[in-house]
């Protein structure tokens, strides 16, 4: 059933560091209506422009961003694996989706709800911290996710 599913996916997401201290008690708020999904390489998990806000946490396989310049040239942003996620721009702000998500390998990730993983964020101050650390690291430039 539904509680089952969101259980197992918050089992999942003790996988991801980011999230793995937090407790699955805490990790079933975000789970819930979320699910665990494979993909086979060459599949595309998001696309540019793309009006959806789920969030993508990786828990076996790997993905490419592709990124659009100004001037339309496609250019390769990072390469994501097992313990990353992706798509939180758009749970955030509700823009269009900014990049091109593919899997190189076969995967199997956990999508949860952008309005979930806002409502977990706010409510939980270890892992907004975190996630602000994680964007200060990207303009830094010491992190390429
Ligand atoms: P979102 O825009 O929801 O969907 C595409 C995702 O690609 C985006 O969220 C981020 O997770 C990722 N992404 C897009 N642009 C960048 C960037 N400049 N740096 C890091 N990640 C990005």
């Amino acid at each position: 059933g539904r509680a089952g599913g969101a259980q197992r996916v918050a089992v999942d997401l003790t996988r991801i560091p980011m999230l793995a201290d937090l407790g699955t008690a805490a990790l079933e708020a975000l789970a819930q209506h979320g699910h665990s999904r494979p993909y086979e390489a060459g599949a595309v998990l998001v696309d540019f422009g793309d009006p959806t806000d789920d969030v993508f946490f990786i828990i076996e396989g790997s993905v490419r961003v592709i990124v659009r310049t100004a001037s339309g040239q496609e250019v390769i942003l990072n390469d994501l694996g097992a313990g990353d996620f992706f798509g939180e721009l758009a749970a955030i702000d509700g823009a269009p989706r900014s990049a091109n998500v593919t899997a190189l390998h076969r995967s199997r990730v956990c999508l949860v709800r952008g309005a979930a993983f806002l409502d977990f964020t706010l409510r939980t101050p270890a892992f907004a911290h975190r996630l602000l650390r994680f964007f200060s690291e990207r303009l830094r430039g010491k992190d390429e996710r």
